[in-house]
């Protein structure tokens, strides 16, 4: 006599299945179904079975119902149970459930070495062949859209990245070292490439770190994350609330984190007080725990990398430190032509890149929208629409301050070579 009792499953049953299950596999290959399917299932009380010897649980066989169809989301047993026939009796238990309920048809899908698939051929489950198994992976589950929700995060549009105008190079380095293999891990894993886990993007106001920062996660599809340190401090505490924030991140499957300003949290801890020091090391902390998952990247952006706490750009927590300078005569071009298409304006675009030396995207896009404004505020005057001329725009970088005067320019390329890892 079979030294075992199958019965149903029950409510309480469930901390029990998850422990048999832990330890029934016999197969490398992951499963169809995963763990949490299977939990669901269960908590809905879909039809299961359990197998009890000596008040022990030894093994369960786990189902889903969709109309007439049923799927069987586990087999597990207990090691020392397999090979006596077992996985057939929980199989035939679990049929008739099935099968009373009204299911017409009962599929399931393993790895062809799984515990169960024996249990499946006994029970006159027939095989079937020239089946090609696809799948594709959402980048976001919805039910990660609530936590997305619940904690700030948005789905930046994927036109971001062909919005950024000029700035080439900075452009090319980032899709490159940064987006290729995030995209492409298998292909990146094959050469032996790591994953870019995190990257601090250095430069004066205005570049377009943010930007930059936003666009990299429409090209990946993940979401973007925000993170206010001064929110965080005034809801928790800083250490706390970023250590809290973490561990939430931890939760999602993808995610681009940024932190805009990070020399606030991550300034020199030399001569700082305790709080400061417990903020930086907690930081780092931070940093370790994010590496360690693959799916996300964590962006750091700064105006003043010369204020770093020395210990947060050492090797192992950020892969690269990105120089995000103010953009050249080229990519003032592109920057002055992209600004002048979205205002169907024409103006000799070399000369007011000549023009406008010294500028960044956001001193360069000030200046488009005066001229905008101006032509508006003329065409409605006058009742007839009036273009702007080359003149208009030069006068317009001319009332124009640069952000990145030529000291800076000089402190900029200074700090390139110092602290740029690229
Ligand atoms: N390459 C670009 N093409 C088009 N617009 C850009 C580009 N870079 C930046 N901008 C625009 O310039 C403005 C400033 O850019 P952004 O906020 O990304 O700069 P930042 O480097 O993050 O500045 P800060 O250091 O002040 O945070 C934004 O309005 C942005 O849309
Ligand atoms: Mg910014």
């Amino acid at each position: 006599m079979a030294g075992w009792q199958v019965r149903d499953y029950s409510v309480d049953d469930l901390e029990a299945v998850v422990r048999v299950e832990a330890e029934s596999g016999t197969s490398d290959a992951s499963p169809l179904f995963r763990l949490s399917d299977a939990v669901a299932a269960l908590q809905s009380l879909d039809p299961a079975v359990v197998a009890i010897a000596d008040e022990v649980m030894v093994g369960a066989a786990v189902s889903r119902v969709e109309g007439d169809k049923a799927w069987i989301l586990r087999i597990c047993m207990l090691p020392s149970w397999r090979g006596q026939g077992l996985g057939s009796a929980l199989l035939s238990a679990l049929e008739r459930r099935l099968f009373d309920d009204g299911v017409r048809t009962v599929y399931a899908v393993l790895p062809g070495d799984e515990t169960g698939a024996v249990a499946l051929r006994n029970r006159g489950f027939a095989t079937r062949s020239g089946l090609v198994f696809f799948e594709k992976h959402a980048s976001v589950t919805p039910q990660a859209i609530s936590l997305l929700t619940a904690i700030g995060a948005e789905l930046p549009a994927k036109g971001l990245w062909s919005r950024v105008a000029g700035m080439e190079r900075e452009k090319r380095f980032i899709e490159r070292r940064l987006v290729l293999p995030l995209a492409h891990p298998e292909l990146a894993a094959q050469h032996g490439v790591e994953l870019p886990r995190a990257v601090m993007l250095f430069g004066p106001p205005g570049t377009g770190k943010s930007t930059f920062a936003h666009a990299v996660a429409g090209r990946l599809g993940w979401p973007f994350l925000e993170l206010f340190p001064a929110r965080l401090a005034a809801e928790y505490g800083l250490a706390t609330g970023l250590s809290r924030r973490f561990d939430e991140i931890a939760r999602l499957e993808h995610v681009l984190v940024f932190i805009d300003e990070v020399e606030e949290v991550a300034g020199e801890r030399s001569g700082a007080d305790a709080t400061a020091v417990g903020v930086v090391n907690e930081l780092l902390k931070a940093i370790v725990r994010f590496r360690a998952r693959d799916g996300r990247l964590l962006v750091c952006a700064t105006n003043s990398v010369t204020t770093l706490d020395s210990a947060f750009l050492r090797h192992g927590r950020f892969d690269y430190v990105v120089p995000i300078g103010p953009p050249d005569r080229e990519a003032r071009a592109a920057l002055w032509e992209s600004y002048l298409a979205r205002s169907g304006a024409e103006a000799d675009v070399a000369a007011l890149a000549a023009a406008s030396e010294g500028f960044t995207p956001a001193d360069i896009a000030h200046a488009a929208r005066t001229v905008s404004q101006a032509m508006f505020e003329q065409s409605y005057d006058t009742g007839t629409r009036v273009e702007p001329t080359t003149a208009d725009y030069l006068e317009a970088i001319r009332c124009t301050q640069a952000t990145v005067s030529s000291a800076m320019a000089e402190e900029f390329a200074h700090q390139t070579e110092n602290f740029a890892r690229l």
